[in-house]
């Protein structure tokens, strides 16, 4: 049996309040793995949901804190009790979050956190989610999102770097928008700032992205060996044969048409690349989750090589995702990295003899008995 690793981050306790259909669960969560079986709408989601936005301040199911709410109540509230890795070794971090119509409410050992961005540095979370096959097929935004996220954990100055560039971008695109129009000499004093910060989240992404490659062919190798990825290839958002300065100038009348800024990191993408001369939308539903899965293994394996600890893990509803025999490989691949496990399923669930221990909970309406 592996021992814990104590490179990992871990929730001992959570408490969740009037979230979803959750009324008022208290569960000790145990170092490795966590199971939660119960039949369909007992709230299992819910519970590595919650998990989830103490973790992002956002949901994978909703971009609206307000359907969270457990309905005839007007707040819920998440609370827990963490270990945070390397950092905090040997210190439980208390983290409670709250959210109503009146905004966020956040404390870290019982502190008050103005920001929800110095707030979610706290606590990593990865979670694999039925929908998540839309990171390898869906609209370019959740694959920007999840290189942003993995930047904002490693990269100190990447938030305040990003912020620049949104905050130029905004200008340049209002600029674009005035009624009295805008001169090539006015536009030009928003490209610069726009390349100078543009410029450097490209660099960061592509550092990342080559860094993403590294782990995720070895990764593929070990859980998903038969998918025909090659590689990973990052897009900056403009055309490659360009400096990003150029082609803001060469985009302006195009530009001042749509009344917004077509070109830039904010367009950026990155694909996987397929053998065969496979396109994405020619992959299986099934490899495309399996695509995403080994994606977001990557994202882990790369926060734990920067930081020094794994993200807490989530696997939602994982039978209805993998195929037994892809369960079984990523069930050993959990099991050797001594990261804490959330596990969601209707049935229980056969883990490698090199599990950590289990912790078992029924859920059912609202309501969670931990077996064992
Ligand atoms: N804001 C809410 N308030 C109360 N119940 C909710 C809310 N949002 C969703 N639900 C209900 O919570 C139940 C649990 O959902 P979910 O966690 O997705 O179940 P499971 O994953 O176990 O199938 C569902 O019946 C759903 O309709
Ligand atoms: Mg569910």
């Amino acid at each position: 049996m592996n021992d814990v690793s104590p490179l990992a981050t871990r929730i001992g306790l959570i408490r969740v309040e009037s979230f979803r259909n959750l009324q008022s669960v208290e569960l000790h969560l145990a170092d490795g793995f966590n199971f939660f079986s119960g039949g369909n709408g007992a709230g299992k989601t819910s519970v590595l949901e919650a998990v989830h936005v103490l973790g992002h301040g956002r949901s994978f199911r909703t971009a609206q804190a307000g359907d969270l709410v457990r309905v005839g109540r007007e707040r819920f509230s998440i609370f827990a009790e963490c270990r945070l890795g390397l950092a905090a070794a040997g210190h439980d971090t208390r983290l409670g979050l709250g959210w109503s119509r009146d905004g966020w409410t956040l404390r870290r050992n019982n502190e008050a956190v103005p920001i929800l961005s110095d707030f979610v540095r706290n606590l990593p979370v990865v979670t694999l989610d039925p929908g998540s096959h839309e990171l390898i097929s869906g609209p370019s935004e959740l694959r920007r999102r999840f290189l942003d996220w993995l930047l904002f954990h490693v990269e100190p100055d990447f938030l305040s770097v990003w912020r620049r560039y949104a905050r130029a971008l905004r200008q340049r695109n209002a600029a674009l928008r005035s009624p009295f129009g805008v001169s090539d000499r006015e536009l030009s004093v928003w490209e610069k700032e726009l390349v100078e910060a543009g410029t450097r989240v490209h660099d960061h992404r592509e550092r990342l992205v080559s860094e993403l490659r590294t782990e995720f062919l070895p990764l593929l190798a070990s859980i998903a060996p038969g998918l025909p990825v090659e590689g990973i290839r990052l897009r900056s958002g403009w055309s490659s044969d360009t400096g990003l300065a150029d082609a803001l100038r060469e985009g302006r009348s195009s530009d001042r048409e749509r009344g917004f800024t077509q070109r830039g990191p904010h367009r950026g993408d990155w694909r996987l690349q397929l053998g065969n001369g496979l396109d994405h939308d020619q992959l299986s539903r099934g490899q495309g989750k399996l695509a995403a899965l080994t994606s977001l293994l990557a994202q882990a394996a790369l926060l734990r090589k920067h930081r020094g600890d794994w993200p807490v893990l989530s696997c939602d509803d994982l039978a209805a995702e993998l195929d037994d025999e892809h369960q079984a490989r990523l069930l050993e691949w959990l099991s050797r990295t001594g990261a804490q496990v959330l596990i969601t399923g209707t049935s229980t669930l056969t883990l490698p003899t090199t599990a950590p221990p289990a912790r078992m909970f029924h859920v059912e309406q609202g309501r969670i008995a931990q077996l064992l």
